[in-house]
């Protein structure tokens, strides 16, 4: 695990671009944090360094938003349980070869797959998060 402390916006999504290049294909990246944390700015930023041009929007209506099967952006807020994700399949993404970033991947917590990488963003003032990470 390690830290970074973000202090703006620019810099949790230079940040997340940066490690994006961490990435492979398939990796799956559990993105935690409270509402509001930045969960979605970071995904912007993974997007960004994987090279997707497509603006990058909080599929939360979706559950999942599919860029050309380089990224799958989840966001399981109103998911309930991991049956419910399965029964939408949105399971089978997870081994399609495309990075996945998965908000509120607790809600769903019994169908993620093994060795998920884990991103925790904290608030800790305004503009200032602390972003540990795998
Ligand atoms: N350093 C920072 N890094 C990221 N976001 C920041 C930072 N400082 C302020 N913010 C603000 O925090 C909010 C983060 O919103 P974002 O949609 O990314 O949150 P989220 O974690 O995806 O929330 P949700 O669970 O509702 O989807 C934005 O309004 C953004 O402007
Ligand atoms: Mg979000």
């Amino acid at each position: 695990m390690a830290v970074f402390i973000s202090k703006s916006v620019q810099n949790t999504m230079d940040f997340a671009r940066e490690y994006s290049k961490t990435l492979t294909a398939g990796s799956v990246v559990l993105l935690n944090g409270a509402m509001g944390a930045g969960k979605t700015v970071f995904a912007k930023g993974v997007a960004q360094g994987l090279g997707i041009e497509d603006e990058i929007l909080s599929p939360t209506y979706a559950y999942m938003n599919d860029y050309s099967g380089k990224l799958y952006h989840y966001d399981c807020y109103r998911l309930t349980s991991g049956a419910q994700a399965e029964a939408l399949g949105l399971c089978d993404y997870f081994y399609a070869g495309g990075v996945c970033l998965v908000e509120w991947a607790q809600n769903i917590a019994d169908v993620l797959p093994p060795n998920c990488r884990s991103v925790n963003i904290e608030i800790i003032s305004k503009n200032q998060r602390r972003i540990v990470y795998e």
